[in-house]
């Protein structure tokens, strides 16, 4: 294993507050033509601590942490590991420095075993046939060590994600990492598991290992960091320790802008229900996870969330809403009027909005303008035209006039759409439906991938729609948005709605228990049926 600790760690470059550092990056320099990735760049690494690298897509933050794992050469800056500054030209001189790191997207051998996993990498191959037992004692022992819990023996195809990254986070214990990188790690694991993950970080750093997470989360950062180092545009701008920072600061940092609070929630006073779902039934092909007898409302001057893990039914939902999945029986009413069976165009034209996850659900034509794109819903009801004839001035100052209110890049409205980015094409659509003024507006995690300041514009517009007496369903995987925006919050597991709350009166642990499947006690609808595979599954 390999060794680097010194606890009397001398004073490398710069002053004596650097002595508890045990990685310092100095002026790291790094361009991909002309981007600038980092610029440089200060970055020090502290024992025992839990340090969030945080900062806006392209910030620079994997390039940084590619270079501090040895896979990224940068052109100029320093990096000093203990007492000793190091050149890493690759990952196997980082993990001969303790460093080991974890990726976005995990590098996991899904045929192997957890054991054959763990090893690969630290045990030649012959090693591995012939001395399966002792990998696997092994590999179990050090899974105790470390606390971790896992299988040395299960495949890793048959693992649930989060499982995965626990192999992952072990197999770089078991090569002597005692500083860990992890790249966005809560990416694609819900609430229980994230706190799972982040249980385990804290007994790593109180057991003396040092580590980054990287994320663009303000939450995850209030939660788990001691230190947070902020990058903007490739620039360290902000290394603070806990205490000396809240979301506000960093958000600032972050967009290097001081964003706009979200406007205080009006209470709701006796309204009617503008979407009425009875016993909705929703099939997807063999999927297992449709929709399976959901019923709920949403009132005028409201916005439901719905939280849930991602594949529990929520896309099959969404699509069922718009009109582009079929409905095999149960009901959907808005504004008294039903549309369970009427074409995506009938809905819309009853004053639903639907903004999926997926961009193929989007509707923009990729071949026309931007221009055009936007008016295109509107054109049939002959906003843009005059005694039948379009007026291509008005549909360009209306364009104009969104491009720049949303702040899609760039603002040009004769560009055609598919030379935007995806995010500015996500903006676009959400410009689109929201400047439509819909009756009910659906999103499925219309923030999903904007940066911080487009995130949180969006947000306040689906504020406004409510404050205009309208209503919302707010499809999210992001409890924290959920919470910042929603009047009420419902739970779907595998199809079914599994909790219910207003938010006021949220349990954050039923709610997590209710994502992981298990319906809570009192008062709230449960699937006896479901609780029981839900405890099977736990027992396994
Ligand atoms: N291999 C690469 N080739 C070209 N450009 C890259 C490469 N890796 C990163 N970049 C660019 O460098 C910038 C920083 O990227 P990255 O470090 O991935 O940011 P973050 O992890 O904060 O999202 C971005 O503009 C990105 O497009
Ligand atoms: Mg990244």
């Amino acid at each position: 294993m390999a060794t680097l600790e010194n606890p009397s760690a001398g004073p490398g470059p710069g002053q004596s507050a650097a002595a508890a550092a045990t990685v310092r990056m100095r002026g790291i320099t790094k361009n991909y033509g002309e981007t600038v990735a980092n610029s440089g760049v200060d970055f020090d690494l502290h024992r025992g601590e839990i340090h969030a690298l945080l900062g806006e897509n392209g910030a620079g933050k994997t390039t940084l942490m590619n270079i501090l794992f040895g896979l990224v050469l940068p052109e100029s800056g320093e990096i000093w590991v203990g007492d000793d500054q190091v050149a890493l030209p690759g990952p196997q001189d980082a993990f001969g420095r303790g460093i080991g790191m974890v990726h976005q997207h995990f590098m996991l051998v899904q045929r192997f075993t957890v054991a054959e996993n763990v090893v690969l990498g630290s045990v030649r191959p012959w090693n591995v046939k012939l001395r399966r037992h002792r990998i696997e004692r092994d590999v179990r022992s050090a899974a105790e060590r470390f606390g971790i819990a896992l299988d040395p023996r299960a495949k890793i195809r048959d693992l649930p994600v989060d499982t995965q990254q626990r192999v992952e986070i072990l197999k770089l214990l078991y090569r002597g990492a005692r500083i860990l990188i992890l790249d966005e790690p809560t990416s694609s694991l819900g609430p229980a598991q994230i706190a799972g993950l982040f249980a385990t970080l804290r007994e790593l750093r109180d057991a003396g290992h040092s580590i980054v997470i990287v994320t663009h989360k303000l939450g995850e950062v209030m939660q788990i960091a001691d230190r947070v180092t902020v990058l903007r545009a490739g620039k360290n701008v902000l290394s603070v320790a806990k205490g000396g920072f809240d979301e506000r600061t960093l958000a600032r940092a972050m967009t290097g802008r001081e964003l706009e609070g979200l406007p205080p929630k009006t209470r709701i006073g006796d309204t009617a229900p503008l979407l009425r779902l009875r016993d909705l039934v929703v099939h997807a092909g063999t999927r297992l996870h449709a929709v399976h007898g959901v019923s709920f409302d949403v009132q005028a001057g409201e916005i439901l969330g719905i939280a849930g893990v991602e594949g529990n039914g929520q896309r099959e939902l969404v699509d069922a809403l718009a009109g582009v999945l079929k409905i095999e029986s149960g009901e959907v009413i808005v504004e008294g009027k039903d549309l369970t069976a009427a074409s995506p165009r009938d809905r819309h034209r009853a004053g639903v909005s639907v903004i999926p996850e997926d961009r193929h659900g989007w509707g923009l034509v990729l071949d026309m303008t931007v221009a055009e794109n936007l008016a295109l819903a509107d054109v049939p009801a002959g906003r843009f035209s005059h005694r039948g004839l379009l007026r291509p001035r008005s549909i360009r100052e209306h364009a104009k006039q969104l491009l720049a209110e949303y702040d899609v890049r760039p603002p040009d409205p004769d560009l055609r759409v598919l030379s935007l980015s995806g995010g500015n094409q996500q903006k676009l659509v959400l410009a689109r439906e929201l400047s439509r003024g819909p009756r009910l507006l659906i999103a499925a995690n219309p923030t999903q991938g904007l940066d911080v300041g487009a995130a949180a514009y969006v947000q306040r517009r689906l504020i406004a729609v409510r404050e205009a007496g309208n209503a919302v369903l707010l499809v999210s995987h992001d409890l924290d948005e959920l919470f910042k925006l929603a009047d009420r919050i419902i739970v779907l597991y595998r199809g079914k709605v599994l909790y219910e709350s207003s938010i006021g009166s949220v349990s954050m642990d039923e709610l997590a228990l209710a994502m992981a499947g298990r319906a809570p006690g009192e008062g709230v609808r449960a699937d006896p049926e479901l609780v029981e595979i839900a405890e099977m599954e736990a027992e396994r």
